[in-house]
């Protein structure tokens, strides 16, 4: 029996659970591991999603699903069980980063902006993806503001690449992750969030026209966006309560109540912001979608540095992992509080 793309997308987004994104990829992965002084090899790597993946108490509570990178998804665990199959014991959904990454956009702002790349043989690669068990995927792509930038020619093609891949996923039976990022960090990010408000509203609106020309199901995708934020390097940063508030402003003039999920990217944000902001969010609801998270940094940091890459680290490494993952499940059910952090 195959399962059908509405209630892959619904469990994705459960109450009070949302998604692991561990799919750096190589290049990625070395720079997070360089940050603790590990060299990055295929065994530790290896370790370290396994250390995270066999967090039972998280994975079954608070993680619905999790981003795997091509290698993970072909992986063994020390025991020789497959990784997949570790998560799956724990009631986690598997999915797949399938883009091949952002690069330069070829024009007058070849050094700013770019363009994600993978359409190639996509077909053929979910058909291998599913059959290895994923069943969602996820696309990102990126906008950068900067002087002169984002152009509309930047907006346009990553847009219409996530309408493509997103209606290759659903012929493969696969639910797509839509992730039209907005930067917050990097060299140029020093807009204030008003300049983000405007740019995420005309991405996002590209974005659901582009998937309208594609037909693509919106009951059977899941949209991970940015929140609407200052850059990191603006001289003024906005507070919680307002980052909340023109996030959701932005997001329900824009996303279509018909998407059963929203899961956000933390996208440079601090672990405890990336969670309060969520919180805020939700508590201030009925909201149309779900809304939950979909992190990479903000669930993985702390679990990354008390890991450190030593094995006899590896339960206070998943110490951390699971609160993180449980201040965020309470995010995504709107009842976290900063006093919880303190408890932990
Ligand atoms: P961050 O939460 O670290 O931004 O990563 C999420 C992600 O999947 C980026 O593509």
């Amino acid at each position: 029996m195959t399962e059908k793309l509405e209630d892959i997308a619904r469990a994705l987004v459960a109450p009070g659970k949302g998604i692991l994104a561990a799919d750096e990829s190589s290049g990625t992965i070395k720079k997070r591991f360089d940050s603790i002084k590990l060299t990055s090899t295929e065994d530790a790597r290896r370790d370290y999603r396994e250390m995270l993946f066999r967090s039972t108490d998280a994975m079954t509570n608070y993680v619905s699903g999790v981003i795997l990178y091509d290698e993970t998804i072909r992986q063994k665990a020390k025991d020789g069980t497959s990784l997949v199959d570790v998560m799956k014991a724990a009631g986690s959904i598997p999915g797949i980063k399938v883009d091949t990454g952002a690069k330069p956009l070829a024009g007058p702002t070849k050094e700013i902006e770019t363009v994600t790349e993978g359409l190639d043989g996509l077909r053929e690669r979910l058909a291998d993806y599913y059959k290895l068990g994923a069943r969602f995927a996820k696309w990102r792509g990126v906008i950068t503001i900067a002087d002169g930038a984002p152009t509309w020619n930047c907006i346009k093609a990553n847009s219409h690449a996530l309408a493509r891949y997103a209606a290759l996923c659903q012929e493969a039976g696969i639910v797509p992750i839509v992730e039209p990022e907005v930067l917050m960090d990097g060299p140029h990010a020093a807009h204030d969030i008003d300049e983000c408000y405007r740019v995420t509203e005309w991405t996002l609106r590209s974005v659901f026209r582009e998937l309208y020309d594609a037909r693509v199901m919106l009951e059977g995708m899941i949209l991970k966006p940015n929140m609407v934020i200052a850059g990191q390097k603006a001289s003024k940063q906005a507070s919680a309560a307002e980052v909340a508030e023109k996030t959701l402003k932005c997001l329900k003039s824009t996303v279509p109540a018909s998407v059963p999920g929203i899961a956000f990217l933390s996208g440079g944000q601090s672990d405890e912001t990336a969670t309060q902001h969520l919180s805020l969010m939700n508590a201030s609801g009925p909201l149309p979608w779900a809304l939950t998270f979909s992190y990479g940094r903000a669930l993985q940091a702390a679990a990354l540095n008390a890991w450190g890459g030593k094995p006899e680290n590896v339960a206070a490494g998943q110490r951390a992992f699971t609160h993180r993952a449980k201040m965020n499940s309470l995010a995504a059910l709107g009842t976290w509080d900063a006093k919880l952090e303190k408890a932990a």
